[in-house]
């Protein structure tokens, strides 16, 4: 079969392809086009997911296709080190116990640590928004993807003047390892994921020197390593910004996308959560689950794998499909239909599951919750466009809008215009 994840259904429904996935005889596939086999099953995926050793990530990070001999020249000369999602055990456990002990994630660490800056964020770019009432604005380009972005270089310490290229750079990566780049694309997109690396390298050299001085992620790094490279190395502190920059963005950027389409286009969703705020925390679970950013993620057999009557031959890419494994009706009731007050949504696995489980979802959490909480309270009267149609960049791990363009109003439209707190 094919999936033909960068055109057609895929691009505007891909829960129409998943379904069919899930509905058919088999219980795996092999995309021909793509030369991936893809698990659909939440209880294949997960089990997967938590089989580091007949799955492993040491190919994750890697382009899904063949790159063209001058791109991979390009990309043969970032020699980052693999440290979490890229690496598999011993590296990983090493690299990931680095990580928990210097990034918060837990809720109540992550709300008591950058609670703070991600409320000043939301309170920013809400204001600039009330500022332009009474117009269109996309909120892909002026929120959901500017908030994750402005949040993660705070806490790594990045400079603000820096926040353009880091965004080109990483969309740059995304389109780069999960897009279909053309030749002369890929070599453009290649020489930039290099640049993105020695900016990285360079955010640690600049470090090094005064790390005793900073409460920044990159010097918290620095001080766990202690000057011992069999703890941490420099060059790993620098994969983690590498990967941070990208991972602790663009993912969020979608869930908040997503979760505002999913109020937005139903609009008495959209009217609760304005009456009830409070409903905001199940919401965002549920858009995790219903569509999450990441809807499919890689990992290649160590070894022979049987699931079912399928042998997947040891050193094969598979495509984990997150966004069909929520879909699975062995595992959620009325799997397709978005229901905020569900009792399984948290058997979703769209932060991952077992040993390589996000490390960043408490923050995608805070920053999804206190955004829409923001905004339903000074901006009441949203609504999308009427014209608006959702389309996503094509790509078959991260499921990003192109654009959410929605009318910005004050006032709430259900009730007798009473203005809200802006
Ligand atoms: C809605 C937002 C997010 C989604 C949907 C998401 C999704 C994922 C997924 C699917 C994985 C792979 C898990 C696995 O292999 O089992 C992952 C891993 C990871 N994520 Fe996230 N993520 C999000 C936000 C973040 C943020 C904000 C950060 C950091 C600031 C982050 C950092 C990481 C890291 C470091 C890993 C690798 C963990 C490991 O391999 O041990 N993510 N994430």
């Amino acid at each position: 079969m094919e999936l033909r994840p960068f055109s057609g259904t895929y691009l505007t429904d891909p829960a129409a392809i998943w379904r069919d996935l899930l509905d058919g005889p088999e219980r795996v596939h092999y995309a021909e086009d793509l030369g991936l086999w893809l698990i659909t099953r939440h209880t294949d995926v997960r089990n997967a997911l938590g089989d580091s050793e007949a799955f492993s990530n040491a190919l994750t990070l890697l382009p899904i296709y063949d790159m063209c001999p001058e791109a991979l020249s390009i990309v043969m000369e970032i020699d980052a080190p693999p440290t979490t999602a890229a690496a598999d055990a011993p590296t990983h456990t090493r690299t990931r116990r680095a990580l928990r002990a210097t990034f918060p994630n837990t809720s109540a660490r992550v709300n008591e640590q950058y609670g703070a800056i991600v409320r000043r964020r939301v309170d920013e770019l809400v204001s600039r928004l009330v500022a332009r009432r009474g117009t269109v604005v996309d909120l892909v380009s002026d929120f959901a993807a500017e908030l994750p972005l402005l949040v993660i270089v705070d806490l790594l310490g990045v400079p603000a003047e820096d926040v353009p290229a880091i965004k080109n750079w990483s969309d740059g990566q995304i389109a780069l390892i999960w897009g279909q780049p053309e030749p002369e694309e890929q070599v453009r997109l290649a020489r930039g994921l290099l640049d993105f690396w020695r900016y990285c390298q360079k955010l640690v050299t600049l470090r090094v020197q005064d790390a005793d001085a900073g409460d920044d992620f990159i010097s918290k790094a620095l001080r766990y390593r202690a000057g011992d490279d069999e703890i941490l190395t420099e060059n790993e502190v620098a994969s983690f910004a590498f990967n941070l920059l990208v991972a602790g963005h663009e993912t969020t950027s979608g869930l908040i996308a997503h979760g505002l389409d999913n109020a937005l286009s139903v609009p008495s969703r959209w009217e609760r959560l304005v009456e009830n705020p409070s409903g905001v925390a199940a919401f965002v679970e549920e858009t995790l689950r219903f569509g999450p950013a990441i809807d499919g993620w890689l990992r290649v057999t160590t070894r022979d794998v049987a699931i079912g009557d399928t042998t997947i031959p040891a050193g094969s890419r598979c495509l984990l499909l997150l966004g069909a494994a929520n879909r699975d009706a062995a595992t959620f009731a009325h799997p397709d239909v978005f229901d905020p007050h569900r009792a399984d949504v948290r058997e979703h696995l769209s932060f991952g599951y077992g040993p390589h489980f996000c490390i960043g979802a408490a923050l995608a959490r805070l920053e999804a919750q206190v955004a829409l909480t923001h905004l339903t309270a000074a901006v009441p009267g949203l609504r999308l466009a009427p014209e608006h149609a959702s389309s996503f960049k094509p790509n078959v791990g991260f499921r990003a809008h192109n654009a959410l363009p929605v009318f910005v109003e004050t006032f709430a439209q259900m009730d007798d215009r009473t203005p809200r707190a802006a």
